[in-house]
Formats: structure tokens, sequence, C-alpha cells
């Protein structure tokens, strides 16, 4: 519909239908105003699935939903490494939502993951900005190409449960910039989704739903979003003031309170009523989009998307460690044991709570292999050892040949609305791991969690597979890779650390009340355990594969550039195994030169490519100036500093194959403004104001920092060196103090003619 006409519309709305507009008519629809022929708009959860409700209503999962089909949780789904897949996921997604009715399907989650403790990190994709961005980016291109909506959530920086409705996310700029709002920043800019979804918490003191400075000026300003905006269940804390931020639809409803409020303050002038109108305009727009696009002839066809999340799921499922045990023959005799290899867990709880049409356990998938035996193991709602399971399971596995054990976290674990309180599996299921590992040399452990867990067994198994939450045909998927039917070839989107306590938000994680330091800063993920040169379980990006992959040729169309340029780089990749596989190709980009803190390096780049044995292939990105840049507080833009970088190509974060040095060449100058505080070392940064400063090089003290310059011979006592090493730190005003014939009015003067010579 174009715009004219829905300003009409809006011109024909009292006051009432326009607040009334503005807030949901029930928990899942948009208000109807028939007598202008605008429809009900339902909204419905997921992102990982359709959970959509026609009954009772909540937004915690408590009550059923309709029969849909579970796909792997966005943990997993990142783990792909795979656009192409995600958007095929999202067409699926977006066929079922217009079988069943629904115009905006509330998805996908990016928030980082700043601690393995957050208990929606199962739904989240990962720890770096750039992965959670192009996973969430392809997903929503999927989804909308149906002509169904989506809404990124939860903006902003809410990335622990504990007092998610209370806390503040204190957060300083750049880390806000290169970490959390980048996370939805290129998602949003590329493709554009019909919704965003503010979270619950406050951001440096004011709420998301009242963020002016987040929600119109970054998200519609900067970024050119152009959709409405809806709350998180239950965030709006002050309607008028929300509606003025930029928020134009609460969810679910106040039951009118909230209408009322709107309406009082249109009366009484507070409120401008074309805010008012914009918001319901920016509201009809996405109701009258998926009404003038339904496609009634889709249908939801829950067999046939069953094989969709089971295609999914095998690329969902990372290789983490494999010492010649994998993939296991059909011949062998093999014990199944643990009891996610009869029941898997394969969601979290809460709002992503998928009402599943069939569930495949792996147990299910070996149904004709009678060399399977199965032991339960351990009972999952128990912390302690049962004997007599764990028994019957040491039994098993001495009888087998190969013991591949179906362990991970228990539902109580990992949910909407709680953090986890450590990082440990339960000891009942390590105890099992262990007792099994020293009977049965060939052990393969198969984990069912959506974050990672401290592996005290690591060392006694020979194989690992993160198979994350990895949806309703997980069970199918796993015994595909366990076989070697399917190759693995996902990655880690997300460091395991050893120990929870290594972990960079370890010290200020769930904060203090509701104040939430993020002290870690950009520190986040691997951006910490790289620069500290810290030994982990298993790095970001890790992922083994049943071949292997040389990589060679490490190319740029250009050895330097502008940063106001692009710069095209290209590697091969070759299968040199007996497999046919799929390889992660990742590119990390590192600042050699940086005056200012940075990441040893940080990922700006993946592909991933599919090769036949003995197949190579050219893989190609292309990078801008945001690859080399970093926020500057300065500026309040992002920056890239002239100087060397380096390009490195990895196989994760801690296998880099090849390196190439490239220089980037700023054409933004941070203008600097000096005041008698400057020191004498900054001043000398730039030669023009060397020249400037030269009558305070008379006095002692300055002679150092200028000691080559002067070709002096030094004293005994301090060097050259030493002597410029510590004028370096005097600030201008110094010459006061340390001789020399300068007053202040003789040093302002100076500084008054270097600030010149910027502004000149
Ligand atoms: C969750 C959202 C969800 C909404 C509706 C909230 O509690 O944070 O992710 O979309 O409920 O169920």
């Amino acid at each position: 519909m174009t715009a004219e006409k829905i300003k009409e519309i809006v011109s024909q709305m009292t006051l009432e239908e326009k607040a009334s507009m503005c807030s949901g008519a029930d928990f899942w629809h948009t208000e109807a105003v028939e007598r202008l022929g605008i429809p009900a708009s339902m909204v419905s959860d997921g992102p990982h699935g359709l959970r959509k409700q026609d009954q009772e209503a909540d937004h915690l999962g408590v009550n059923e939903s309709i029969k849909a089909v579970c796909f792997p949780a966005g943990c997993g789904t990142a783990a792909s490494f795979n656009r192409d897949l995600l958007r095929q996921m999202g067409e699926t997604l977006g066929e079922e939502c217009q079988a069943e009715g629904v115009s905006v399907i509330l998805g996908p989650a990016v928030n980082i993951k700043r601690s393995p403790l957050c208990g929606r990190n199962f739904e989240y994709y990962s720890e770096d900005p750039y992965v959670a961005s192009e996973a969430a980016g392809a997903l929503i291109h999927g989804i909308q190409s149906k002509n169904v909506g989506t809404s990124i959530k939860h903006f902003l920086a809410n990335n622990q449960e504990t007092r998610r409705m209370s806390s503040d996310s204190r957060i300083d700029e750049r880390t806000l910039r290169e970490i959390y709002l980048a996370a939805f920043e290129g998602a949003v800019r590329k493709e554009k989704p019909w919704t965003v979804m503010c979270s619950y918490n406050k951001i440096n003191g004011t709420y998301a739903a009242e963020n002016h400075k987040y929600l119109t000026e970054v998200l519609r300003g900067e970024w050119g979003f152009d959709g409405y905006v809806m709350s998180d269940w239950g965030a709006v804390n002050s309607r008028v003031k929300d509606l003025q931020a930029g928020l134009d639809l609460e969810m679910p409803s106040s039951n009118g309170s909230n209408d009322k409020l709107i309406v009082g303050a249109v009366q009484s002038g507070e409120l401008p009523e074309r805010v008012l109108d914009t918001a319901v305009a920016r509201i009809l727009n996405i109701v009258f989009r998926y009404e003038e696009n339904r496609d009634k002839s889709a249908v939801f066809d829950r067999d046939k998307d069953h094989e969709t999340a089971r295609r999914v799921a095998q690329e969902t499922i990372v290789l983490l460690k494999n010492e010649g045990v994998l993939p296991l023959s059909e011949q062998d005799e093999i014990a199944f044991i643990g009891k996610y290899a009869k029941t898997p867990r394969y969601q979290g709880g809460g709002s992503s709570h998928i009402n599943s049409h069939k569930v495949t356990s792996a147990l299910d998938e070996v149904k004709g292999m009678p060399n399977v035996t199965y032991a339960q193991g351990f009972d999952d709602k128990e912390d302690k050892t049962d004997e007599k399971l764990l028994t019957e399971a040491v039994e098993a596995a001495k009888k087998a040949k190969v013991a591949v054990i179906f362990a991970g976290l228990p539902d109580a674990f990992e949910s909407e609305g709680f953090d986890r309180e450590h990082m440990r599996m339960p000891n009942c299921q390590n105890e099992l791991i262990s007792r099994v590992a020293a009977v049965q040399p060939n052990t393969v452990v198969v984990l069912h969690n959506g974050s990672p867990v401290e592996m005290p067994w690591v060392n006694e198994v020979k194989g690992i597979v993160e198979a994350y939450l990895g949806g309703q045909a997980v069970g199918g998927a796993v015994c595909d890779i366990l076989f070697g039917k399917v190759n693995p070839s996902a990655k880690l989107p997300e460091t395991f650390p050893l120990k929870l306590e290594d972990n960079p938000s370890y010290l200020s994680y769930i904060g203090e009340g509701d104040m939430v330091e993020y002290r870690e800063g950009i520190f986040v993920g691997y951006r910490y355990y790289d620069k500290k040169r810290m030994e982990v379980l298993f790095p970001f990006g890790h992922g083994l594969s049943y071949t292997t992959f040389a990589y060679s040729n490490l190319r740029t169309d250009k050895d330097a550039m502008k940063d106001t340029d692009t710069m095209e780089v290209s590697v091969d990749v070759e299968n040199t195994g007996k497999m046919a596989g799929k390889e992660v190709v990742q590119l990390y980009i590192a600042d050699k030169e940086s005056t200012v803190i940075r990441p040893l390096k940080e990922l700006k780049g993946f592909e991933k490519v599919e090769l036949a044995p003995g197949e190579k292939k050219t893989v190609t990105f292309r990078l801008d100036k945001r690859a080399f840049a970093y926020y500057s507080v300065k500026i309040h833009d992002w920056h890239v500093e002239t100087g060397a970088f380096d390009i490195m190509i990895g196989a994760s974060s801690a296998d880099i194959k090849l390196t190439k040095k490239v220089n980037i060449e700023s054409t933004v100058k941070i203008p600097v403004v000096y005041t008698t505080d400057t020191t004498m070392g900054d001043v000398l940064m730039d030669p023009r104001a060397g020249e400037i400063v030269k009558e305070l090089f008379q006095i002692p003290i300055f002679a150092g920092a200028m000691a080559k310059d002067r070709g002096e011979a030094a004293s005994e006592a301090i060097s050259d060196e030493m002597s410029a090493a510590m004028a370096k730190f005097i600030p201008l005003r110094g010459a006061l103090s340390f001789g020399g014939d300068m007053n202040m009015a003789d040093i302002q003067e100076i500084v008054a003619r270097l600030n010149a010579l910027e502004e000149g």
C-alpha cells in the first residue's frame, strides 16, 4: 500500500483508534479497525519453528501451541556458517507462517553471548557480532522472501536473563558500537527486517523502550530501518515517553490503560499528534504489506519440513575431537549410552519452545541395526549417579567395540527467564563418561546443549561431537555424522573456555543488583582469550572434518589502498582427503600498528565451500573500510588508522593458515585539540607542531625530547633516550616548573598557535 494511502487511512482514524493501534489487541494480534478495513495481524514466536498459540497465550512457553516443526536453535544454525542454509530454513519458516496466517515471526535473536551462563544462549548466535549479524541476515532474507516479517531481537544489550526486566547494561560507547550494536547493524542495514523488538533492560540508565538514541537516531537515522519497533512482552514502562523515543507498538497490551495515557497526552499537548500518526502509519504499513501479499496456497507440510530440519541439523553439528574413532562402521558392535540417545534434548525452554509434531532420536535411526545396544546410563532429573544405570552402561560399553554416550544439559539447566549458575554438566553424566571411558578405549561423547560446558573428561575420550540443540530431527542428523553419511562441516561460533572463571565477563557477570557493568569492554570471547594468549578447551571457529583441506595462494587485488576503496582477497582451498566435504574459510584482520587498544584479530569474513576429493576452489572476499576500522569515540565514527594490517585466512581462530600484509591509508584526520596539558610527546607527533614548540626546546627538561634533533651529548647519568622518554610525558605547562623563563601567557600563546595549525 502506498504511503499516501496509509496517510489517508490514518487521517480517518479517531484519536482513540490511533492510540489503540499502538498496542496489541491481545497477546498475539494487533488491533483491527473494521470500518476502515484494517485487519488484525498475528505475530508469533519462533524463530527456530513456529510457536503459534491459538488457545491460552503466554510468553514463556507454558501453554500449548500448534503442532509445528522444531529446527535447530540459533546456537546450532550459527555453527553451520552457511548463509544459504539459513536462507532455506527461513524460506521454510516463511511458508509455514503464510500457511498459518502469521504476519511476523518474532526473531531472530542476535544478542551477543557475553557469558556462557546466559540462559538464552541457546537461542543466540555467537560471541562475535559479524557471525551473529550474518546468520540473522540470512534467516531474515529467507523468511521475508515469502512476504512474512521478522522481528530482530532483543534490541539492545540484553545479555543475561537475571533481572532482565530491570537490569541496566552499562557499556562504553566503543564497546556498544563494535560488539553489541554491530550484532544488529549488518542485518538491519542489509536485510531490512520488517520489525525490531526492543529489549526489557536499560542501556546506560535508560530503558531500551524509551531510548531515543538507539530506537530512533541509530536504528532509523543511521541504519535506515523503516519498519515498526515493538516492545518485548511487557517491556513498556512509560508509554508516552516510549512513543516519543520511537517505540511504535506495545506488546501485548495494557488492557487500554496506556492507550488512555496516549490520548490524554495528545489532548494536553504533551505529545504531538504527528508522533502518534507516524507510529500508526509504520504499523499499518507492515500490516498491509503482509495482507496484500498473502499466499493463500501455502501449505505447512510438516513431514517435508522435518526433512529440511534434518538437513539443517547435519550442518550444525560440530566435530570437536576425533582421534581416529569416527566415522563409525555400521558393522561394528556399538553401545549407545545415555538418555539423550532415546529422548534427545533438542531445544530450550521459554518463548521459543516448539510443540514438535514428531521427534527422531538416534535410537530410532538405528532401529534396523541389531549390533547397536542401548543403556540409559543416567537420569537427567538428578545430579546424583544412579549406580544401577551406571553399571548397566559400563557393562554395555565393555561388550562393544565403540561406546557413544549421548550426554548434555538437562532442560532445567537452560531456559529463558534465568541464567545458569555454573558451566558444568550434571555430576552423574561426568561420572558416567569417565567410567565408560575407563573400560572402553573407543568412547565418543555426543553433546546436547545450547552453550559451552566444562569437559573434565576431554582427554579420556577419543571423539566429541557437539550436537548443540539440534531440533526435532537431531537424532537422524547425529547418526548421519556418526556413520559418515554426512561429513561434519560446522564450526564453533563461540569459544569453549576450559573453565567458567576464564571467561572475560566472569568478574562482573551478572552485576550488582540491577547494575550490570560490561567491564571487559570489547574483549568478548576470542577477542579476550586471543589477546591473553590463553589456552582454551576449543577455540572460536574450530570444527573438524573427515577429510583434509589445504590452503594456498592468498592474494589481494592491491597491496595498499585508501580507506574509501575496497580490496578483493582470494585464497585457494583444496580437498586433499578422500571424502567430499565442506570447509568454512575464515578471514581475520589484525591491525599491526595501532595506537588504540584493539583485539589481536577480528573475524571480518567467512565463506563455506563444498569440495569433492581432489577438488580445488578459489574463495573470494571483498573488504571495505569497516573491516579495518575501530569505533573512535573522539569522532563518534568508524576510523582506520593509517598503517599495516594483516589479512589472515584460517580454519579456526587458532589455526591461521596464511597471512598477507597490506597497507591502508586513512582519509580522515582525527582533529587534535591542544591545551596546556598536552604532553610534549603528543605535540611532537606532528612535525609542524614540533616547529612551533621549538622555543621550549631551550628549557633543559624538554631538551631531552628533542635530543636527537639537537644532536647534543647527554649527561653521563641519563642517556639521550632516557631523557627523551621522560620528557615525552611532560605537559607543555611543565615549562613553568622546570626552568626557563617562560610564563603562562607564553605557553598559552604557543597552544593557540598549535590549535590554529589544526584549524588551518
Ligand atoms: C521474550 C521474547 C518473545 C516474547 C513473546 C518475551 O518474554 O523475551 O523473545 O518473543 O516474550 O513470547
